[in-house]
């Protein structure tokens, strides 16, 4: 596919729940960061979603939100396509052709399919197995060269990969080869209640996660809880102190400054003070993010021309790889 001379990127976040700081430091940032250099595709990934029951009218209505939260960051609908993954039948076609080469075995050892199908008992379903799958036809779609994701995406990056090496050794050069691109810093945000463990919009309890759209009093009361140490001293060391590690990682990206910056600043202040600076950093930066959210929000005109728009350019950038494989297969 020759999109322009830029190189690709695709990357996607599940439309399955409020966006969390998580999938921004992750995820949402690096692509606002990218936007210039790349061509860029960003999905609203509703097909992966429903692979846990999802309740439709409020999926329908989730869908928006996180488009609004898309562009309140600052993705520019005029420079990136942002769309959402079902408004585009070429990555259900294509994940079905690439399904046929896929290994059950290396689908097994998934770490995402193992954990969803633990806490879903009840639901273990195909789709949820063969998610890895579906991504990798998203990605190897566009002849995607980058993949910014935070570090619990790798493993499906990989299998991106392996699947279109495996189809190019079969076919010739079909695919580009994707890499991954995680963040210098904040590839893994982790819970504020359980620190080695990841952030998640699922998590039971709503104190572990800082939601983009909350509130200034709730991300003061949910700092306030955040789960440090024994000891008082804020020092950056993600084995003995993750807790704290895991707020300076914060306040320094949505900060914009480093680490080794904020220590120094925090030297001798202990936990409270700090807590508080990392609170005050969040709501300067998510305040007017939220203000631009709630005007885009409101403008439901606007958010259907945007769908409609990109879904338009974005099936006329999949049709030609998805060709090129039919054809291929003809041979
Ligand atoms: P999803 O919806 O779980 O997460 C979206 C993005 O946010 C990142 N992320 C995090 N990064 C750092 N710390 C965290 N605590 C955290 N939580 C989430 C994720 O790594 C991800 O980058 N399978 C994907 C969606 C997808 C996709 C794709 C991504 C579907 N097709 C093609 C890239 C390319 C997922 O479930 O992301």
């Amino acid at each position: 596919m020759k999109t322009t001379d830029k190189p690709v990127i695709f990357s996607g976040i599940q439309p399955s729940g409020e966006l969390t700081l998580g999938n921004y430091i992750g995820a949402l940032k690096n692509w606002v960061n990218l936007q210039e250099e790349y061509t860029c595709l960003f999905s609203l990934v509703d097909l992966h979603a429903i692979t846990v029951r999802q309740n439709s009218k409020e999926f329908h209505k989730q869908c928006y939100d996180a488009l609004a939260v898309y562009l309140a960051v600052g993705l520019d609908p005029e420079k990136n396509n942002i769309f959402l993954q079902s408004h585009v039948p070429a990555h259900s076609q294509l994940a079905w052709i690439l399904n046929c080469y896929a290994y059950v075995g290396e689908l097994n050892r998934m770490t995402q399919f193992k954990d969803k199908s633990g806490k879903n008992k009840d639901n273990i379903n195909v789709g949820l197995f063969t998610y890895p799958v579906l991504m990798a036809a998203d990605i190897l779609l566009y002849q995607t060269k980058l993949v910014p994701v935070g570090a619990d995406q790798k493993q499906h990056v990989e299998i991106a990969r392996d699947i279109a090496i495996r189809f190019n050794n079969i076919y010739g050069d079909i695919f580009t080869v994707p890499e991954v691109y995680h963040p210098p810093l904040g590839a893994r945000i982790m819970s504020l209640q359980e620190p080695t463990k990841k952030m998640s919009k699922s998590d039971d309890d709503a104190g572990a996660t800082i939601f983009l759209l909350d509130s200034p009093d709730v991300i003061v009361k949910k700092l306030k809880r955040a789960v440090t140490d024994s000891e008082a001293e804020v020092v950056y060391d993600q084995k003995n102190k993750p807790g704290v590690s895991n707020l300076l990682t914060i306040m320094a990206a949505v900060s914009d400054r480093s680490v080794d910056d904020i220590v120094s600043e925090m030297q001798g202040q202990g936990y409270g003070k700090f807590k508080t600076a990392v609170a005050d950093s969040l709501v300067e930066f998510l305040q007017p993010m939220q203000e631009r959210y709630k005007k885009l929000r409101d403008d439901q005109a606007y958010l259907d021309s945007v769908l409609k728009t990109c879904a338009e350019r974005v099936v006329k950038l999949g049709e030609t790889t998805l060709k090129t494989v039919y054809i291929t297969e003809e041979r």
